[in-house]
């Protein structure tokens, strides 16, 4: 009897609030701009080195694609969400890090090849053209791009201290993440920057341009 009431009551107040407060575009906007859209500025469609690397920048996780080794989907493509750094937020290197362990089952593929895709969408940053307006990520103004290359453990001391840095400034979490878990920092050796960013076709991105551009300026 109690369930019923509580039950009652949270359908009634659900549909008071439903009353006065009509969903929108402007609202879920309104809503956003607080927490995410300001912070959020990127170049124009057609500096597109620089929108890749910004969008990079600002991302906090995407998907990677290994070809798999499991499943009996040998040689078939596999995706999972993947947390990603390319440094703090005051400073960009462009290079994706990652914090991952052996008994991953994507690392496992990637053991067995290390060609790997990661994609990213200015949805997930919340950017006024994907999400604030309440577009579909799939429209071309909410730029969404792929970087494809060699997945590589960081053994050399210099690097896993600021690769680790870059990780764990963004992801503090990751800090106690189980150590009997053996977590390292990886990164991705881009080979392939593809990025839609404005209608159109999708462009290849020359990698000496990616490497030139600075989201931060
Ligand atoms: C893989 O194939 C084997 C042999 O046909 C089967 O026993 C097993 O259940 C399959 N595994 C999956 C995850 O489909
Ligand atoms: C930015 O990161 C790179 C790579 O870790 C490092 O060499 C550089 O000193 C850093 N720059 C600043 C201003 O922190």
């Amino acid at each position: 009897m109690k369930c019923l009431f509580a039950a009652l009551f949270f359908v009634c107040v659900s549909a008071a609030i439903g009353i006065q407060f009509q969903p929108n575009a402007n609202v879920i906007y309104e809503k956003l701009s607080v927490d995410q859209y300001p912070s959020y500025n990127p170049p124009s469609w057609n500096e597109r080195a620089k929108r890749a690397r910004y969008l990079l920048h600002y991302s906090n996780w995407g998907v990677i694609g290994t070809i798999s080794t499991h499943y009996n989907r040998s040689g078939l493509p596999f995706t999972n969400v993947i947390v990603v750094s390319d440094g703090p937020l005051d400073n960009s290197t462009g290079v994706p890090y990652f914090y991952v362990f052996d008994g991953d089952v994507s690392v496992e593929d990637a053991v067995k090849n290390n060609e790997v895709s990661l994609t990213l969408s200015e949805n997930t940053v919340g950017y006024k053209y994907c999400k604030g307006l309440n577009y579909d990520p799939e429209l071309p103004l909410c730029a969404r791009v792929t970087l494809a290359g060699k997945l590589k453990k960081i053994t050399d001391a210099e690097e896993k201290k600021a690769a680790s840095n870059a990780l764990f400034t963004r992801h503090p979490d990751m800090r106690s993440y189980p150590s009997s878990h053996g977590f390292y920092p990886a990164r991705l050796d881009i080979e392939l920057v593809w990025i839609i960013d404005y209608f159109g076709p999708s462009y290849v991105v020359p990698l000496s341009d990616y490497w030139a551009a600075n989201p931060l300026l």
